[in-house]
C-alpha cells in the first residue's frame, strides 16, 4: 500500500494546539497569524476527529452554546465548538482579540460592521454594516482584534463552528453592540 500523502494524514486537535503554539511564538503580528492558522482551522474543521455529540447540546437562554476545546494556562489559544439555533444569533459584537472562525455544518449567515462613531462615549457606537456572507461548512471568517460581527443561523437544523482566539474572549475587554439603541456594554458568554 503506498504511503499515505500529507493530506490525507489524520489532522488532530493536538496538532492544531502545537501548530498555534509554534505560531504565536514565531510572530504576534494578527495578519500573519491569522493567514498562517486559518488553512488548519480549516484543515482541523474537515478533519472532525475532535468532533462529539455533545457539541450539538443547545442552550435555548443564549440562542448558542459553545464548548471550550483547548486554552493555554494563561487563557492564550482558545479552541471552541460552537452550534447555533436555528433562528437565533450572537448580535453584533467584537472579541477583544483575533479571531478565526471555520464552518464545521451547516450555514450560519455572519454581518460585518464597520464602527463609524467617533469612540468619544464608552457606552455608546454607531455601526455600519461593511459585509455579509452565509459561510458554509469549511468556510473561514477571520477578523483581527476591534473586528465586529454577528451571526445568525437562518437555517432549519442546528449549525456548528470552529472558533479559536489569541485570548479566550471571556478574558479580553470586549462588547456588544446594540444597533437598535447604540447602546455598547459587555459581553460575555456562556460556555461548557
Ligand atoms: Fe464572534
Amino acid at each position: 500500500m503506498p504511503a499515505p500523502q500529507a493530506k490525507d494524514r489524520p489532522y488532530t486537535l493536538e496538532n492544531y494546539v502545537a501548530d498555534l503554539r509554534r505560531i504565536t511564538a514565531e510572530t504576534d503580528e494578527e495578519d500573519e497569524i491569522i493567514r498562517r492558522v486559518g488553512p488548519l482551522a480549516q484543515r482541523l474543521a474537515v478533519d472532525k476527529s475532535w468532533l462529539q455529540d455533545k457539541y450539538y447540546q443547545t442552550n435555548g437562554e443564549q440562542g448558542f452554546n459553545a464548548f471550550l476545546l483547548h486554552e493555554e494556562p494563561d487563557h492564550s489559544l482558545a479552541v471552541l465548538a460552537v452550534n447555533w439555533l436555528p433562528g437565533r444569533g450572537a448580535p453584533p459584537h467584537d472579541h477583544g482579540t483575533w479571531a478565526v472562525i471555520s464552518g464545521v455544518d451547516g450555514v450560519e449567515r455572519n454581518t460585518r460592521y464597520a464602527r463609524v462613531d467617533d469612540r468619544s462615549r464608552p457606552d455608546r457606537a454607531e455601526l455600519e454594516v461593511k459585509h455579509e456572507i452565509n459561510a458554509d461548512a469549511g468556510e473561514l471568517i477571520c477578523m483581527k482584534t476591534g473586528g465586529i460581527h454577528s451571526v445568525h443561523n437562518d437555517g432549519s437544523d442546528v449549525t456548528l463552528s470552529l472558533h479559536t482566539y489569541g485570548t479566550h474572549p471571556n478574558f479580553t475587554e470586549r462588547s456588544q453592540f446594540d444597533l437598535e439603541t447604540g447602546e455598547k456594554k459587555d459581553f460575555k458568554v456562556q460556555v461548557e
